[in-house]
């Protein structure tokens, strides 16, 4: 495919997991441990396609009221995976990044993914960043906060670049799973351009080829930017 028609950033918002499992009788944390397997081979995927920058949203700001059960046996499959896909994501030579509030997360996450980020550090062919317990709002106040300890008014650039994706381009294209049609607080401000793409498939299922699907979706999109 041409270059050009090739997203730079691809946006995920993974979603699913509980309707995956329920379909199948099983309880949600097996449709966690589906969607984690899934979101590896994908990540890795994405990458082969050309894409330079990939964010996944994993665990929303809201989702952190989930119950203490479902929470805690998502922390533990960040836990088991996080190490093992950092290892992958090096070998690949792809930096990994978490944005989110880490005050949020249990001390021991965030020694692993703090781990897993060193790990994958300086990683040139591309930049995976995982989203959890991130919040779009939360993102832009932090950003506004920031800007007035700085105690000045802040141009549109300044601005984007205090947001936690600052250094990254928007994304071209963004990808909800799971058929709810709504961005539930992801990059609301970075997203501001991107072209949507909704699929009812639950994210377990969210295969090479549908991503592919999505890519060839978004290379017939014309981007206008508001010009005529
Ligand atoms: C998305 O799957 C993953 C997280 C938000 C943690 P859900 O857990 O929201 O799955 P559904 O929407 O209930 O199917
Ligand atoms: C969005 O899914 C967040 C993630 C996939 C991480 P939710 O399942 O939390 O979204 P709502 O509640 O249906 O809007
Ligand atoms: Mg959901």
């Amino acid at each position: 495919m041409d270059e050009a028609r090739i997203p730079r950033h691809i946006a995920i918002i993974m979603d699913g997991n509980g309707r995956w499992a329920k379909k199948r009788l099983m309880p949600r944390s097996a449709g966690h441990r589906a969607g984690m397997k899934r979101m590896i081979g994908l990540s890795e995927h994405i990458f082969d396609r050309g894409v330079r920058c990939c964010t996944l949203f994993a665990l929303s700001t809201e989702n952190l009221s989930r119950s203490k059960e479902e929470l805690d046996g998502l922390f533990a499959l960040l836990r088991e995976y996080f190490p093992e896909n950092a290892e992958i994501l090096r070998a690949k030579n792809i930096t990994l990044r978490v944005i989110g509030d880490r005050s949020l997360l249990p001390a021991d996450v965030v020694q692993v993914i703090e781990a897993g980020e060193k790990r994958t550090e300086g990683g040139t062919r591309g930049t995976l960043v995982l989203a959890i317990g991130y919040g779009g709002r939360q993102d832009i106040l932090s950003a506004v906060n920031k800007a007035v300890r700085a105690g000045k008014e802040v141009t549109m650039e300044e601005f984007s670049s205090m947001l936690s994706e600052g250094d990254l381009p928007d994304p071209d294209l963004l990808i909800r799973t799971g058929r709810e049609l709504r961005i539930s607080n992801f990059l609301l401000w970075q997203a501001a351009y991107s072209e949507l793409y909704f699929t009812d498939v639950l994210f377990p299922d969210f295969s090479d080829k549908e991503l592919d699907k999505a890519i060839e979706a978004f290379s017939h999109r014309e981007r206008r930017f508001g010009k005529a």
